[in-house]
């Protein structure tokens, strides 16, 4: 099992570096099944995930190779039509495959996607979007079967939950297809923006990607592009947990603001000083006064996101005194990392889909198991302040969404052993 020793407490100081986001690269690495000729897609982080949609990239036929996080792309005008099973049951993003290969195929045979730790997370939505567009759908020996009856036209469909990936396999499908699509009650995440951005360098015509409808004229065909993937909104949250946890004192570079007000708002209301310096420029540190409990829930964007949910908790689990509260209104089982925060001392108590926490005065360092990549995430800011050294098993979990964290970590003072 892999593991990790962190050396608690420890007080970060210092500047890091955020990476490219992992949650606009995938999509955007997918979407290159689209296009014809070299792309050449810039930002890109070095994670697992990234690693596992460029093998997925080549099974269909693509060459894909990774350098210097950037990862060049050479089209094919013969994408082949089946996903690999190996594949895609260890990343639920890799189903937004299905989009792309049909609309340049017409056929798909993609695996069903597992549900994963936080939740059965089905496909429903994105396959009745697909029924939409004309699409003929059979669930045969774990693959779902896709089939086009002839050239797909653009429709219209109104999601029934703005779901992030079924937004995104709807707008790769709509950009091909002959004619006009509207999507209604999509996700308006940054990374919906970053991927119609990038549909459009390459002569897609996508408009409203950020609002709740998407409205896209279908295009013959789609050329290379150069393009850079935004900041990691995700990563930036998890860096200002750690500082915030440890009372640090940390600049955070190469973020966007613009896409971290929800936990920037918590924060501040926790009682932390953050200055936005810049668009992507964040300083966070800790005046010693008195920092107060929160109540949130999450929600989909501009609402308190899902993903950030687990590094704050650990931060709450460490106001002496302070109760606070977390509803998950996203996924129904994303609050694993609790029963491991409790073994570390902390005082958090969980009904359905809220948790309670109570702050306690210090955590003791323990052997804790990651469950999922947030989850995780959270243990390792945890461990940062525990007296002792804590042992975090299963760190594959967060080597799928950090690029480097060790290393960025030891830059800002933290103390590893392995
Ligand atoms: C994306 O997952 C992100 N992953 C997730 O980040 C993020 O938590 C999630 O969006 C919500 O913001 C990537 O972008 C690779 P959804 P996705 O479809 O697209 C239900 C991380 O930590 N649902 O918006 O899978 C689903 O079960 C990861 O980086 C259906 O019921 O999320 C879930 O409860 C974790 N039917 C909710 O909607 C569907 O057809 C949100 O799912 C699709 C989704």
């Amino acid at each position: 099992m892999s593991k990790l020793v962190v050396k608690g407490p420890v007080r970060l100081e210092g500047r890091v570096r955020i990476s490219g986001a992992k949650n606009a690269a995938l999509p955007i690495l997918i979407a290159t099944i689209l296009l014809k000729g070299e792309s050449v897609i810039t930002n890109v982080p070095n994670l697992t995930d990234i690693m596992t949609t460029i093998r997925l990239l080549r099974s269909l036929g693509l060459k894909a190779e990774f350098t210097n996080n950037t990862v060049t792309i050479m089209g094919t005008n013969d994408v082949r039509h089946i996903a690999p099973y190996e594949l895609i049951t260890n990343m639920r993003a890799s189903f937004l495959v299905a989009g792309p290969i049909l609309a340049r195929v017409g056929f798909a045979k993609v695996p069903y996607p597992g549900g994963c730790a936080i939740g059965t997370r089905p496909v429903d939505i994105h396959l009745n979007g697909f029924r939409a567009f004309g699409i003929d759908i059979r669930v045969e020996h774990g693959f779902v079967v896709l089939k086009s009856n002839g050239k797909i036209r653009g429709s219209k469909y109104t999601l029934d939950f703005p779901s992030v990936g079924a937004t995104q396999n709807l707008m790769m499908l709509a950009s091909l297809a002959e004619g006009t699509s509207v999507l209604k009650n999509v996700a308006k995440e940054p990374e919906i923006e970053d991927l119609a951005a990038f549909l459009n360098q390459a002569g897609a015509n996508v408009q409203g990607a950020g609002t709740d409808t998407i409205r896209i004229e279908g295009v013959p065909e789609m050329i290379n592009v150069n393009y850079p993937v935004i900041p990691d909104r995700i990563e930036t949250a998890t860096y200002l947990c750690a500082v915030a946890i440890t009372r640090g004192d940390v600049i955070l570079e190469k973020v966007n603001t613009a896409q971290i007000q929800d936990i920037i708002k918590v924060l501040r209301k926790v009682g932390y000083t953050l200055e936005e310096i810049d668009d992507e420029t964040l300083h966070i540190s800790y005046d010693g006064g008195d920092l107060k409990g929160v109540n949130i829930k999450t929600e989909p964007f501009p609402g308190f996101s899902t993903d950030n949910q687990a590094m704050l908790m650990s931060v709450l689990a460490m106001i002496d005194g302070e109760k606070s509260s977390i509803t998950e209104t996203i996924f129904e089982n994303r609050f694993m990392h609790v029963n491991e925060l409790n073994r570390m001392g902390a005082n958090i108590e969980v009904d359905g889909r809220k948790a309670v926490i109570h702050g306690v005065r210090n955590l003791s360092s323990s052997a804790v198991k990651m469950m999922d990549l947030r989850g995780g995430a959270a243990l390792l800011i945890a461990g940062l302040v525990a007296d002792g050294d804590t042992v975090l098993y299963n760190t594959y979990h967060i080597l799928r969404g950090y690029e480097d964290i060790t290393g960025k970590f030891i830059k800002l003072g933290a103390k590893f052993a392995h």
